[in-house]
């Protein structure tokens, strides 16, 4: 049995007191951290708050990082920064990071490879548009997707990964994969693996579904057979909804 996993994302959201008190509601909530793990992607600027705050149940994680160790990169935060503060968790490969920022699968290939390298455990994202949906392609565009950023890595590496699988017409617009269309296309990722790396890789890789998930369809979403937890926008930035999915998932 794969362990659940409820990740928040902030986004560029919250003031510091605000990013605290919802730690400290998050990690003083009665949930069984043997079978389910919680992790935040704060903004950069409060993970070092947040981790001397954390109590070790809710994992801090950042949203970003540049792949380069130092350097003449003005405004960028280093892997090594990360480091520095005890930070452990990457996410790689939002939609947003990918669509605003322009981060290519090529750029991706290199920030998995350097997290890897330097054992962080990577979320990683991946997810088709709108028009591919409609086209009805969106097996071919997730494959191309972790073809080119991610089943390069050996099946060590694999173990510190997370897929998180966020179909870009669901981010943030209310509108949610029904849990047919999330499971399928979980069920296609882990086959994919399985092509690359084994059964038993395909069995124990945890594949997150995000899109809209919130307090009310959390349950249904997370009683699927492949779907092992949520990436979750806007319902982590409130307290009683984040709580509310936390406890769906167990
Ligand atoms: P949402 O965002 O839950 O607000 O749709 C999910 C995400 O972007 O990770």
């Amino acid at each position: 049995m794969r362990n659940k996993i409820i990740a928040g994302n902030w986004k560029m959201n919250l003031t510091k007191s605000a990013a605290l008190n919802l730690l400290n509601a998050f990690q003083n909530t009665d949930i069984n951290s043997e079978k389910m793990d919680v992790s935040l992607f704060a903004p950069a600027v409060y993970l070092d708050a947040l981790k001397a705050n954390s109590k070790g149940k809710v994992n801090i994680g950042a949203q970003n990082f540049f792949y380069e160790k130092s350097g003449a990169f003005t405004g960028e935060i280093s892997f090594s920064h990360l480091m520095d503060l005890g930070i452990d968790q990457v996410l790689i490969g939002h939609s947003e990071r990918r669509m605003i920022f322009g981060e290519t699968n090529e750029m991706l290939r290199a920030k998995l490879d350097t997290a890897l390298a330097n054992n962080f455990k990577v979320f990683f994202c991946c997810g088709e548009p709108e028009s591919v949906r409609d086209a009805n392609q969106q097996n071919e565009y997730v494959e191309n997707q972790l073809k080119e950023s991610l089943l390069h890595i050996d099946s060590e590496q694999l173990k510190n990964v997370v897929v998180a699988y966020e179909p870009v017409w669901a981010i943030g617009t209310g509108k949610t994969a029904s849990n047919e269309q999330a499971n399928d296309m979980h069920i296609f990722i882990r086959e994919l693996v399985g092509k690359t790396f084994g059964k038993e890789a395909a069995e124990k890789i945890q594949i997150l579904y995000g899109g809209s998930c919130n307090a009310a369809n959390a349950k249904g979403l997370f009683s699927m057979s492949d779907i092992d937890g949520g990436l979750i926008g806007g319902a982590s930035l409130k307290e009683d909804d984040f709580i509310a999915i936390m406890k769906a998932a167990v």
